[in-house]
């Protein structure tokens, strides 16, 4: 029978639990993809532990194990090539993705970033850095943000974005936690447009 599923690629850094929602996502909503790589630049980490476990190809890359930077780009456009893969969903990857791989992939890689983007985004700004500097910033409410990847960081057209409060006593963990809890639904919203033109 032929396969007819979209083949996606997961860069992840850490836990991943946005790589876990996206994957359980495709599964609950029956999308027509499957992840067919998990690549991190660690050798351990969560995503890379929950791709093993659930039989997904993995793949630890680092601009470290090359000599030059070009070989670690080449490394990746081959892995990418190599697995067949159509879309790159960055899920917590806290490195540039090289811009080869971008120019090869125009309009194929998507991120999720954890703020309202324009605002908090760009070089330094992940994970906790972000929440730290909404709640400095006094902002009344936060989100998150899928758009796509291009050269400039953060900066890509967005896709698909939705807001939560900043609460009275929020600590950049609590807004973090809130963010989070919006950033499973929504991410996995966005790849439901992206293979199909619609949320179910
Ligand atoms: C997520 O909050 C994601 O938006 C953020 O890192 C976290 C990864 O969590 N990404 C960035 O800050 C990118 N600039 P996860 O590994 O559990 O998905």
């Amino acid at each position: 029978m032929t396969n007819h599923k979209t083949r996606l690629a997961a860069f992840c850094s850490g836990t991943g639990s946005n790589f876990q929602s996206l994957y359980s996502a495709i599964n609950e909503r029956g999308l027509p993809a499957e992840f067919a790589l998990c690549l991190s630049n660690r050798s351990e980490c969560g995503a890379i532990s929950f791709a093993e476990q659930h039989g997904i190809p993995t793949l630890h890359l680092s601009e470290k194990q090359y000599d030059t930077y070009e070989a670690f780009a080449e490394a990746m456009f081959k892995a990418l090539q190599k697995h067949n893969i159509k879309y790159i969903l960055l899920a917590g990857y806290l490195r540039k993705v090289p811009e080869s791989v971008i120019n090869a992939y125009a309009c194929k890689i998507l991120n999720i970033h954890p703020a309202l983007l324009p605002k908090f985004g760009g070089h330094g700004m992940y994970g906790i850095n972000v929440h730290k500097a909404v709640l400095e910033a006094g902002e009344k409410e936060s989100g998150a943000t899928v758009h796509y990847v291009d050269a400039e960081y953060d900066k890509g057209p967005i896709l698909l974005q939705r807001k939560v409060p900043v609460e009275p006593g929020d600590t950049p963990e609590s807004l973090a936690a809130r963010v989070l809890k919006c950033e499973h639904r929504l991410y996995p919203d966005a790849l439901e447009i992206l293979l199909t033109g619609n949320i179910s």
